[in-house]
């Protein structure tokens, strides 16, 4: 089939690559001329594990083409996806005015009958939206869909190829046949594609993240508690989690939820519910818990240091909003920082991938280290923000030599307490008792 996907952001690149794979002819469109040319000539411009190989392939093998120019790259097309950015707008409701631009364009520009694909995250009722703007200039008949994404950035090309379930919010038979085809290749082990309207699909997307973030503030509530009453988080999660209803995933605990998608979606979903005048208290609650718990380690440090965290020195583990990527949107290594800054402490901080976007953030403000083992050159402490793999065996001696102070903050949980405490050190994490 032969597909165009407008938008080469981190949804559209991996969309159009994992469809190339799965033989179809890709055409990529993007008005960012520098990136075009940089993918045309096979350089991946995201990071994602598992993508660069999918893509050079796919590259070379011409199934996967690049133009800046939107009417050449959909001449071709049975199925258009649009996956375009819809940052939150100033009042937390998300922008769609990128892809009310490019449908509207799409209504000059469509010759022959066409699926529309809103794959971005967008509020119910956008299909409608973006059926009207084409629907403006169009001459020929076309169908939009709503097919939201649920890939996770670090395995998303995993969670293309074998999706938990496919969403397809369509009420065309025809465009509902074309979309069961082209996903047809990716649920063979026999995952579901589930139709259904197009608002149901749209509210689906907001529906899964929040829940998601919910449970996610629902157990850093709980791992709260946990330290206050002398419990276990460890224990009390798989406790829960063996329960079938509750289940074992997103039960950790740890110093809160970031990236692109989990705060600005629930905020978005709350703009939404009061637009219609309901009050999504639910929501409300997860967002702040989530606020303060980005923040979490922070009493423990400042308790730690009698209050004075002035000319202290910290080294910081992990800076990306979660592991295998280089996003820092978000992130609560960034939270930290700031605090530890405006205390007087200074940080060298050791990140895999994300050095250079914090960098670009924050130039010299903090040291960044070559090596995880050089950030802790002379530090008071370590606080571990992210849990990278290259974090959970390190050398424990390299970090007893180089630490000035025995001294580990832990926000993700990544070691035992009693076998920290047999190797020496003062440990503090989330929800468990030191
Ligand atoms: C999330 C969803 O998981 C995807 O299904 C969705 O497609 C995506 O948003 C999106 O809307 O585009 P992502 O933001 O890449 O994916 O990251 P997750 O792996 O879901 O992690 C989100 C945050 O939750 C991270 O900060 C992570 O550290 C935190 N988290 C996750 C916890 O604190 N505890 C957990 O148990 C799990």
């Amino acid at each position: 089939m032969k597909i165009t996907v407008v938008g080469t952001g981190y949804v559209g690149l991996v969309t159009g690559t994992c469809f190339a794979e799965t033989g179809n002819d890709v055409t990529c469109v993007d008005i960012d001329v520098k990136k075009v040319e940089k993918l045309s000539s096979g350089q991946v411009t995201i990071y994602e594990p598992g993508l660069e190989k999918l893509f050079e392939r796919n590259l070379k093998e011409g199934r996967l083409h690049f133009t800046t120019n939107l009417e050449e790259g959909i001449s071709e097309a049975a199925v258009i996806f649009l996956a375009l950015p819809t940052p939150p707008g100033e009042d937390g409701s998300a922008d769609l005015s990128y892809i009310l631009k490019v449908a509207d364009q799409l209504g000059h520009l469509l010759k022959d009958y066409k699926i529309i694909v809103d794959k971005s995250t967008v509020p119910v009722g956008t299909a409608d939206k973006v059926h009207a703007a084409i629907a403006k200039n169009a001459t020929v008949d076309f169908d939009v869909v709503s097919n939201p994404e649920f890939l996770r950035e670090g395995v998303a090309v995993e969670d293309f190829m074998k999706p938990d379930r496919v969403v397809i919010g369509t009420s065309s038979e025809r465009a509902r046949k074309i979309m069961a085809d082209l996903y047809a290749p990716f649920v063979r082990q026999g995952n579901p594609v589930i139709f259904m309207d197009e608002k149901s699909a749209e509210l689906t997307k907001y529906a899964a993240n929040s829940f998601l973030a919910t449970k996610i503030s629902f157990m850093n509530e709980i791992a709260i508690l946990c330290e206050r009453l002398g419990a276990d988080v460890d224990m009390v999660r798989r406790g829960i989690g063996s329960d079938d209803r509750i289940g074992k995933r997103f039960l950790f605990p740890g110093i809160g939820y970031g990236g692109s998608c989990f705060p600005k979606d629930v905020q978005a979903l709350v703009k939404s519910s009061q637009t219609v005048d309901y009050d999504f208290r639910i929501l409300n609650a997860v967002m702040d818990v989530n606020e303060a718990q980005k923040v979490f380690l922070l009493p423990k440090i400042e308790s730690y240091f009698e209050n004075n965290l002035q000319g202290k020195h910290f080294a910081l583990w992990g800076l990306a909003f979660k592991p295998n990527t280089d996003d820092i949107r978000e992130a609560p290594a960034l939270y930290i920082i700031d605090r530890l800054l405006a205390a007087g402490a200074t940080v060298s901080a050791f990140d895999p991938e994300a050095m250079p976007n914090v960098k670009q953030l924050l130039g010299d403000r903090i040291h960044f280290a070559e090596h995880q083992y050089d950030a802790l050159d002379n530090a008071d402490a370590l606080i571990i923000a992210t849990e990278w793999s290259v974090f959970r065996t390190p050398d424990f001696e390299k970090i007893r030599t180089n630490l000035k102070d025995q001294v580990i903050f832990d926000g993700r949980n990544l070691f035992e307490s009693p076998r920290m405490q047999e190797l020496g050190f003062h440990y503090e994490s989330v929800g468990r008792q030191a």
